[in-house]
């Protein structure tokens, strides 16, 4: 019997607000139609001002744990993947643990911005199978909005806010392909990249917070790349390739991202799980909110193997190969 690291549930959460692109044509010299076509975004949602990145947290939590059929006391630990936390210190997910009542167990924060989850996923998937918890709450939460230049318009109309969550639960397996759960991942990062995706303050430099830069245009490039070949070493160490998966769920940060990488795989685009369109690049939060979108429209199932990829800030990129 080999132990597995099961998705049991998942959930997210969108702050009400939702701003569409023409909301930017107001303050700055940009359009609709240069956001949709460059980006594939038409939307996305902002967090209000009293609401902060643990609240969302706690919302894609409870959707999470309700549609697994759990509760809090049934959870062992809470990693929560979040470059935008509520304060330096302590961890959102300490906060989340606090809020939703939960007074056994552990929680810490993973930061590797948009690749995050993945990062949080993996280390979830480590914790299990090394027998230190059975069941955790996996979430990815982002207040993106609080850390934009305004003046900038060749970020802000790119990032928006929300949360999703998972649970993920110890379960045997046979070690095979034919399990349900995390059968590889791969992870990456590369410090030389860090100019094209930062945030220019912080705790150590200048005591604030600091609002995000980016080099878009290269990271676009570098972005195809590195996506094509952690998801192509994740499928191979498990001896798959891009015809065996039934649905990509990759970051959303860029629908022209999204299509290439799909087609480097081999993949069409009927098999890809896009929310972009509607949630803008959430970072950490954007693939659990999309695997979210994926099952309850019914078309991610049981049984279906899904590919997860996801590059951002450091840069630190990967991918997760799962069967739900
Ligand atoms: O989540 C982490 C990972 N993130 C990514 O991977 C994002 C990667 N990058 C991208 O998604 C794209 O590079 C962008 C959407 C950011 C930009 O698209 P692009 O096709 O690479 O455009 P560009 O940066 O080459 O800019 C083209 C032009 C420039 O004008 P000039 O120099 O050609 O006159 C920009 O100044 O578009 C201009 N521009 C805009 N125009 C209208 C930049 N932002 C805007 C804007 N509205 N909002």
């Amino acid at each position: 019997m080999t132990l597995r690291a099961v998705v049991e549930g998942v959930g997210h959460y969108l702050p009400d607000r939702v701003v569409p692109n023409s909301e930017f044509e107001k303050s700055l010299d940009t359009s609709d139609e240069w956001i949709r076509t460059r980006s594939g975004i038409e939307r996305r949602h902002f967090a209000a001002d009293d609401e902060t990145t643990s609240d969302l947290a706690v919302h894609a939590a409870r959707a999470a744990l309700e549609n697994a059929g759990l509760n809090i006391d049934d959870i062992d630990g809470i990693l929560v993947a979040t470059s935008t936390p509520d304060l330096t210190f302590p961890s959102v997910a300490t906060m989340v643990q606090r809020d939703l009542g939960m007074t056994r167990g552990f929680g810490f924060d993973v930061q590797a911005v948009c690749a995050g989850f993945i990062y949080a996923l993996t280390n979830a998937n480590a914790l299990i199978l090394a027998g230190q918890a059975k069941r955790l709450l996996v979430i990815g939460a982002e207040t993106f909005s609080r850390i934009m230049d305004w003046t900038d318009r060749s970020t802000c109309v790119l990032f928006g806010d929300g949360a999703g969550a998972v649970v993920l639960c110890a379960q045997e397996g046979d070690g095979t392909n034919a399990d349900r759960g995390i059968l590889s991942a791969d992870l990456n990062s590369d410090g030389r990249y860090r100019e094209m995706l930062y945030v220019d303050g912080g705790v150590s430099t200048s005591g604030s917070a600091g609002k995000l830069r980016m080099q878009g245009n290269p990271l676009f490039r570098q972005a195809v790349e590195k996506l094509t070949s952690t998801a192509d070493t994740a499928l191979e160490k498990i001896g798959m390739q891009g015809s065996d998966v039934d649905w990509i769920v990759p970051h959303q940060a860029n629908i022209r991202i999204i299509q290439g990488t799909a087609k480097k795989m081999g993949v069409p685009m009927d098999r890809v799980i896009v929310t972009v369109q509607d949630h803008g690049n959430t970072s950490a939060a954007s693939i659990p909110l999309a695997l979210s979108v994926g099952v309850s429209e019914g078309r991610i199932k049981p049984g279906d193997i899904v590919l997860s990829e996801a590059i951002g800030g450091g840069l630190a990129w990967g991918a997760v190969v799962l069967r739900w």
